[in-house]
């Protein structure tokens, strides 16, 4: 039952894939064509409350103290609707959320805002729902959200059933598992706004892209991998497969048509550099990989974290280094009673 003026609320941070989600086999509820693989990041944080209201004339949404209308209320009003859909109720919401870096940025807010989002409504909603399912809502608001539920080594597959039953988020290893483990986040300077959004680009890429069929032959076999290397903490295996997928990624970015270009030149130096260092080290001792966006997470060790971070602030174009490390899953915030 709605928990009508109670105030629930719910924090989660983005992830950043190591095999990434391109694809949907079904757009509406957001299935995906391959299974995806991520470490959730520290630091980083979306908390978010939401209140359901009868007084309410309509969905109401604050984002960083902001009242929102547009597009970001359409997507929270949307999303609330499965919400609303699976407790049946009609009640409007007030939600109000705030991102502890740059929302849009390319830092994957709609990741960890949608998991927020779904966390915080369906307690405010009175659901009590296992991980599966709530990892299954915060899929309908984005594909990638549904992982940034759980902390650690995240794994997403695709699953094979219409309905989507199967296809939700599951924690593979605890932040614990690897905390030396770094992510150096090269944020780059002028960093553009996605000219279009995910779910639009990537189905392009399916229909377009020469490329794509071959990626995802590919895929399986590189989560497979990517699991034994994580398994045991082999960081040369693991960064020499993160770059090879952030190729294929980009590859399939690139041959799409029209092409879908989110990198900017001093992105592309960095991964440059990123190469040369491995080259200069004789082993990989650090893998590159971007989302749809032009920032560049480097993964490295703390034994090389010093020495990779002064290549990457070297570059021209890159205004910072953030370093995280695997961070922990959502969990539920204190609200306010009315
Ligand atoms: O979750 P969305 O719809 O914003 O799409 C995310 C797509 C990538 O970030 C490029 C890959 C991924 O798996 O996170």
């Amino acid at each position: 039952m709605v928990r009508a003026g109670v105030e629930a609320g719910y924090e989660c941070a983005p992830n950043i894939a190591l095999v990434k989600y391109w694809g949907v086999r079904d757009e509406a509820l957001g299935l995906p064509f391959n299974g995806s693989l991520s470490v959730t990041l520290d630091r980083l944080r979306t908390r978010t409350w939401v209140r359901f209201d009868p007084a309410l004339p309509s969905d109401q949404f604050v984002l960083n103290g902001a009242p929102q209308s547009g597009n970001p209320l359409r997507s929270v009003s949307e999303f609330l609707d499965n919400v609303r859909a699976i407790a049946r109720v009609e009640t409007p919401a007030f939600v109000r959320s705030e991102n502890n870096f740059q929302t849009a940025s390319g830092l994957a807010s709609s990741a960890s805002g949608f998991a927020a989002l779904a966390g915080a409504a369906s307690r405010a909603a009175g659901l009590e729902l296992p991980p599966p399912a709530l990892s299954r809502l915060a899929r309908l608001g984005s594909g990638s959200a549904c992982r940034s539920l759980f902390g650690g080594f995240v794994e997403w597959r695709a699953g094979t059933r219409a309905d989507g039953r199967d296809c939700f988020a599951r924690p593979l290893f605890p932040p614990s598992h690897w905390p030396s483990l770094v992510d150096l986040v090269a944020i780059i300077a002028d960093a553009p706004t996605k000219p279009v959004r995910s779910a639009v680009a990537m189905q392009r890429t399916v229909v377009t892209s020469p490329e794509y069929a071959r990626r995802l032959r590919e895929v399986p076999r590189r989560i497979r991998a990517m699991k034994r290397a994580i398994a045991g903490r082999d960081a040369p295996t693991l960064f020499a497969l993160t770059i090879a997928e952030c190729d294929s990624f980009r590859l399939v970015c690139e041959t799409t048509d029209p092409p879908l270009d989110y990198l900017v030149p001093a992105s592309r130096a960095v991964l440059a550099e990123i190469r040369a260092v491995n080259a200069d080290a004789g082993s990989a001792i650090a893998g590159y990989t971007h989302d749809a966006g032009a920032h560049v997470h480097v993964f490295t060790t703390r034994r090389h974290a010093n020495a990779v971070r002064r290549r990457i602030r070297a570059v021209a174009g890159v205004e910072k280094v953030l370093a995280l490390s695997p961070g922990s899953g959502g969990r539920p915030l204190g609200g306010r009673s009315r």
